[in-house]
């Protein structure tokens, strides 16, 4: 059996890291109120970085893949698929990922964007693992890159204080083994509203708002819901059950809602991976900078049973289960 697996893992952030205390300030600059501790304890960020001026996402995702590029000990030159997840591009088109493929050098392979916001990264490792199991790739970049700094509503203190910029990359390959063991996407589109950016380019011009809504207690409840049911899906597909899990690595938005779905799924907090409080939500990027993070640091280890999950704008959600 043909499967696909991670090779290498990489990330990148960009220098500029915030404080809770700096987007006090930032904010009192515009007669708005907010506290470390208002937002420690709703949301268990920190800190989070945002990207310099010009930086855009290919900018942030080139490190990230060179990063996992290496980990994998391969080169661009091997590379026969990207795709990079995001909802914040450099441009409408072309895709991020052909401007990141001539970064790289690898001009010539297949190259797409995927948009499902936060499940981003899980939705683009889902297919990533779909064309490689059917022989339409070998060697795929899969890629979270998002500069989230340049959608936020600044005079919204209840958003802007949430997300941040960084990328993420993993290298999968065709392998023998496995790998990826089951995945499971969802959306569904009747929830668009509470979480989007509405504007849009179609009339010639930016027509509308560019900048995110969100209505964070109705994305709260559904978060928790789909996240413990996407995880049981997989599991089941692999015929695998909680207790074989090693690390939960869920999409960084918000520490309460990944407290509770490993409380739903009976794993003790030491299995579960957090940088939201370094990171803040890095949306599509956010998945892919946990599992470098943790693999970097030595806690996920060659072997070990790994379910990541997204949930984000749209509604979508979903999840991966995999042997690192
Ligand atoms: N600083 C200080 N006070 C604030 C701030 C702030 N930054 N933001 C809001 N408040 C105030 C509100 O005005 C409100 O005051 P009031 O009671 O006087 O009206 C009070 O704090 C409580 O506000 P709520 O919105 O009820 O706070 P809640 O406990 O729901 O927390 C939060 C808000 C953190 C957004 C929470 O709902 C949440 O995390 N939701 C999930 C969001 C999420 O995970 N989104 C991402 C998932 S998908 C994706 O990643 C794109």
């Amino acid at each position: 059996t043909r499967y696909a697996r991670i090779t290498g893992t990489g990330s990148h952030l960009p220098p500029r890291r915030l404080s809770n205390a700096d987007m006090a300030a930032l904010l009192a600059e515009r007669g708005l109120e907010t506290s470390d501790e208002w937002i420690v304890e709703r949301t268990g960020i920190r800190a989070r970085h945002f990207a310099a001026d010009g930086v855009n996402a290919s900018d942030l995702a080139l490190p990230a893949a060179q990063a996992a590029l290496q980990a994998a000990g391969r080169t661009a030159d091997d590379v026969d698929l990207i795709i990079v997840a995001t909802s914040t591009p450099d441009m409408v088109f072309p895709s991020t990922a052909c401007i990141l493929q001539h970064k790289l050098g690898a001009n010539g392979c297949a190259a797409f964007d995927l948009q499902a916001v936060c499940s981003g990264f899980v939705y683009a490792l889902t297919v990533a693992d779909s064309m490689i199991r059917a022989g339409a790739a070998k060697c795929a970049l899969v890629v979270g890159a998002e500069v989230f700094s340049r959608i936020l509503d600044f005079n919204d203190r209840t958003t802007c204080v949430l997300f941040g910029d960084g990328a993420g990359a993993v290298v999968l390959e065709a392998s023998s083994e496995p790998g990826i063991l089951a995945t499971d996407l969802h959306a569904d589109g009747k929830h668009v509203g509470i979480l989007c950016v509405p504007g849009t380019v179609s009339g010639g011009s930016v027509l509308g708002d560019p900048l995110l809504k969100m209505d964070g207690q109705a994305v709260f409840k559904l978060a928790v819901g789909v996240l413990e049911s996407a995880a049981r899906t997989v599991l089941e597909k692999a015929g695998r059950t909680e207790a074989d899990l090693d690390w939960l690595i869920p999409h960084q938005a918000n520490i309460r809602i990944m407290q509770g779905t490993a409380k739903k799924l009976k794993m003790p907090l030491d299995k579960l991976v957090v940088t939201v409080d370094e990171h803040g939500n890095t949306s599509a990027a956010s998945v892919p900078l946990a599992l470098d993070s943790a693999v970097r640091s030595g806690r996920v280890k060659r072997g070990d049973t790994v379910m990541l999950e997204g949930v984000g704008g749209g509604f979508t959600w979903g999840a991966v289960l995999l042997d690192f």
